[in-house]
């Protein structure tokens, strides 16, 4: 095997990050993510098998990544879930290995997938009521969600984040509760603006129409103003989110903002869809579909070139460009 490289783009960010989407498939139907009777999934044989997409991260390991996140749909669905992991964490140039999961199934796996070199977890959290739950989700169970992040604690699955996606006139009153677990949990929640993918549709009874939806993130730092919360350093080192803390608080609150602008700058990552497409931008359309050149055996670093070299200076939400060949659920988030 050649010596490790690094992938740098046009812009002279490195790509050290790959975010692999392992299925399409979710057991929930989270309203801001996919409608209530699902969607046009990929065809199964268009999903990459463990050992193709152990083919695809061994061959950006070699050009330079060095942390890898699966996500989904909702990962925790695949099978093979403990395999993939065991496999990417043991190809050497790897230094970890996270997963975003909407906790549904952590209970029973948090063990397994750390034992198998899992390091860390983020789950989904957007409410702490559970009917809200119920109804953001379309069906899930807030009494799993807490045993599954309890046993990811226990598994040492951390620091754990917490993600929540943030919806005018649905949760954004939750904002104080939330912020407020951080306190006596060494817990990240981490708000996240509302992203215009594939979710303009109206989403039923009792939810807010499109265009009251949004709420940017210098709105929700004035509701959570009565904490005088102060900047820190991520507690992971990177990513996009701006990190503060409650005063004395065990754990961090973070905000991350798609729409503002210091999101693309330091963007270090490349994402592989289920159906084997590398995508070099969540917010942007274009990818480079490796499926063929795996399938034939074909060696993969040419067109790894080509998807980095793709890959656009940030995202054009503020033009109006919005994302159309991918739902968040195809992409992972
Ligand atoms: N805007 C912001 N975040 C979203 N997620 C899914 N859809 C959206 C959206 N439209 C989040 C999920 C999960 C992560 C993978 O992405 O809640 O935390
Ligand atoms: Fe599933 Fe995550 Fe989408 Fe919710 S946000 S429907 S948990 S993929």
């Amino acid at each position: 095997m050649a010596a490790p490289m690094t992938l740098i783009d046009r812009f002279g960010r490195s790509i050290t990050y790959l975010r692999i989407s392992i299925t399409d498939l979710c057991n929930l139907r989270c309203v801001y993510c996919l409608p209530e009777k699902g969607i046009q999934w990929q065809a199964r044989e268009n999903e990459l098998s463990a050992d193709e997409i152990i083919r695809v991260t061994a061959a950006l390991a070699c050009a330079g990544v060095r942390r890898v996140r699966l996500t989904g749909g909702e990962p925790l669905i695949r099978p093979d879930i403990v395999e993939i992991v065991r496999r990417i964490a043991d190809i050497p140039a790897i230094e970890e290995v996270s997963l975003t999961t909407n906790g549904m199934l952590l209970e029973r796996l948090a063990r397994p997938l750390a034992e198998a070199g899992l390091r860390r977890v983020n789950i989904s959290l957007d409410t702490l009521d559970a009917g809200k739950f119920r109804r953001i989700t379309r069906g899930g169970e807030i009494g799993r969600e807490w045993r599954g992040i309890a046993a990811a604690e226990r598994a040492g699955l951390t620091p754990i984040k917490l993600n929540t996606v943030v919806v005018n006139g649905l949760n954004a009153d939750e904002l104080p509760a939330l912020a407020r677990l951080t306190v006596e949990n060494p817990w990240h929640v981490r708000f996240i603006e509302l992203m215009p993918v594939g979710n303009a549709h109206a989403w039923g009874v009792g939810f807010p129409a499109r265009e009251d939806r949004y709420l940017p993130v210098q709105e929700m730092l004035t509701r959570l103003s009565r904490f005088d919360i102060e900047p820190v350093a991520s507690p992971t080192g990177n990513g996009p989110a701006r990190t503060f803390r409650i005063p004395g608080a065990l754990g961090t609150v973070g905000f991350i903002s798609p729409l503002g602008e210091h999101f693309c700058q330091n963007c270090n990552r490349l994402r592989l869809t289920a159906d084997g497409c590398l995508r070099p931008c969540l917010l942007m359309d274009g990818e480079t579909n490796l499926r063929a050149a795996l399938r034939a055996g074909e060696p993969l670093p040419q067109l790894i070139q080509q998807a980095v070299d793709a890959k656009p200076l940030g995202h054009e939400l503020f033009l109006q460009h919005y994302p159309e060949s991918r739902r968040m659920a195809q992409i992972g988030g």
